[in-house]
């Protein structure tokens, strides 16, 4: 155990609130699988947040949420379109290629995110049958270097897809911190804005588990109850999942606990630019910091604090924060830091 984390978000433990809702449904018996007057009530209210017509499912992982919406909606022949900087390219062990059988391909981007600019070469030539067929746009909102879309980027894209015969996908594990950074709802940055669908985590901020999948297009993703249980995604004490939603959902604890851990991020951004030796390499948007550190700094402060390289060759660091992130913890990092930089 660490006492202080800055590795990732689901470093975090989970939230008092949503602790205590598990223990209020932990009594007598309930339906398994979802067929609990509970999960159809906050199937309900996550439908009525996205905006209504459309249909919301409730699955374990954040990659299980990616793999579940995507293996509903494309076949085997098909090709998804995404950042190399994906998770679902990087960092989910080719679990969409294993479960969908379809391709990735994926676009080089300077800061994660992609633009009709960067994707319109590869969709020139024929594209007939020996190709595989692009059918799906994936973006991460927010990305994983930290930045964001705005929502009439999302638009551009959206529109751009559907122009070329493709759905746009939202990885959405940290849509909570993006919702807050742009200070929009999650209709409008997602159903208006032209999206399919969107997954909208929660294990990154505050839950014990649980990952919601938003279907635009149900008449698309008509199968995906098959792909979930086929997945393993199928919890079968689904009522422990629903009640974290509802307590996420109450009193807007997914936004508060966002807005926190992104304010989080500014204020360690903010106390590491005041070294000369630090560069923070990305504009913080939500709860990371990207920063260069001095290479000799590195393993001190990774004895100390859990917190990953990025990229080696420039000693390049991520730092995040989460809902459970205290001032106390950024200025405990900051006074290691100004004893390695006295010294
Ligand atoms: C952008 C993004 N999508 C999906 C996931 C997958 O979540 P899980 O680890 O719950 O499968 C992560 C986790 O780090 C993530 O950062």
């Amino acid at each position: 155990m660490f006492p202080i984390s800055f590795g990732s978000d689901n470093h975090s433990g989970i939230h008092f609130t949503v602790f205590s809702a598990l223990q209020k449904v932990n009594t007598g018996f309930c339906p398994a699988y979802g067929d609990d007057p509970l999960t159809q009530d906050l199937i309900r209210a996550l439908e009525a947040l996205f905006g209504g017509e459309c249909e919301a499912s409730l699955v374990i992982t954040g990659t299980g949420a990616n793999v579940v919406a995507l293996q509903s909606l494309i076949h085997s022949f098909n090709a998804i379109i995404c950042a190399e900087s994906a998770h679902i390219n990087v960092d989910e062990c080719g679990a969409v290629q294993k479960c969908t059988q379809a391709r990735l391909s994926p676009i080089k981007t300077k800061d994660g995110k992609l633009s009709p600019d960067l994707i319109a070469p590869r969709l020139l030539g024929d594209r007939d049958q020996h190709h595989s067929q692009f059918k799906i746009l994936s973006i991460s909102q927010s990305t994983e270097y930290g930045t964001l879309y705005s929502v009439e980027e999302i638009k551009t894209l959206a529109d751009f897809a559907h122009a070329h015969n493709m759905l746009l996908h939202i990885d959405g594990a940290r849509l909570a911190n993006a919702a807050a950074a742009l200070e929009v709802d999650l209709k409008t940055m997602t159903k208006d804005a032209g999206a399919d669908i969107v997954s909208f985590g929660g294990t990154k901020n505050g839950l014990l588990f649980g990952e919601a999948i938003i279907s635009f297009r149900p008449e698309l993703s008509s199968e995906m109850r098959f792909y979930r249980k086929q997945c393993n995604q199928l919890f079968s004490k689904m009522r422990f999942i629903s009640a974290q939603y509802e307590a996420y959902l109450d009193k807007d604890l997914w936004l508060k606990n966002a807005r926190h851990a992104n304010a989080m991020a500014r204020l360690l951004a903010q106390r590491l630019a005041e070294f000369k030796q630090i560069k923070i390499t990305q504009k913080v948007y939500v709860n990371s910091v990207f920063a260069i550190l001095p290479k000799a700094w590195l393993v001190p402060l990774q004895e100390k604090y859990m917190f990953y390289t990025w990229d080696e060759a420039r000693n390049e660091v991520r730092l995040m924060c989460s809902f459970n992130t205290l001032e106390e913890h950024i200025d405990d990092l900051i006074n290691s830091i100004k004893e390695l930089a006295e010294s």
